[in-house]
């Protein structure tokens, strides 16, 4: 995700799923700071790590703790959204794909990279999900595609590649105007 990030200062940046703050600490790095980036996850634990890691930035960074299904902004609040490995959690994923939608200015970008459910991944993640506690609910890029233009996005690039067991896809979509 790091490498096909296009931010820019003016940007107004919101990591849906930052976990721990890996990638917000990375952009903080080569493009930062913002003219807002906001860091939310609902585990308290992973915002606190988050806080930790970007201790140094808290001013720049505003930190929130919401479901993906309940995000509480301001309609058109953002040119950018990035939810990188955290789809597959999500419960109502149409839920989530509308508040995107929502929340993006017309020509803001989402960037969502997730697992693609494929070839023999497919059984690996039913093990995945019956060994876990959390909810898992992947799609495969074509429904992830879908999902979005039924949302109001044009995909504007798209990838998908192997890393091991695993499978990934990429996507940049815009959002209409
Ligand atoms: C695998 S971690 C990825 C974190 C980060 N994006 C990264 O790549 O380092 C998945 C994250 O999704 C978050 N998450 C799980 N369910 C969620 C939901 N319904 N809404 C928003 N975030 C959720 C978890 O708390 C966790 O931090």
């Amino acid at each position: 995700m790091f490498d096909k990030l296009k931010l820019h200062h003016k940007d107004e940046i919101l990591d849906v799923s930052a976990g721990t703050g890996l990638l917000a600490d990375m952009v903080m790095q080569k493009s930062g700071p913002f003219k807002r980036l906001v860091l939310n996850d609902p585990s308290e634990g992973m915002l606190a790590q988050a806080k930790y890691l970007l201790r140094h930035h808290t001013k720049e960074i505003e930190f929130t703790s919401h479901f993906s299904e309940n995000l509480p902004f301001e309609d058109a609040s953002f040119t950018q959204i990035i939810c990188l490995n955290s789809f597959h959690y999500y419960v109502d994923q149409k839920a989530v794909m509308a508040h995107f939608s929502r929340l993006l200015k017309p020509g803001g970008t989402l960037w969502l990279l997730d697992w693609n459910r494929v070839g023999l991944f497919k059984a690996a993640i039913f093990l995945i999900d019956l060994l876990s506690p959390e909810h898992i609910n992947t799609r495969t890029l074509d429904e992830t595609k879908k999902l979005c233009e039924e949302h109001g996005f044009t995909v504007k690039d798209e990838d998908r590649w192997r890393f091991r067991i695993w499978n990934f896809f990429f996507l940049k979509c815009e959002r209409n105007a």
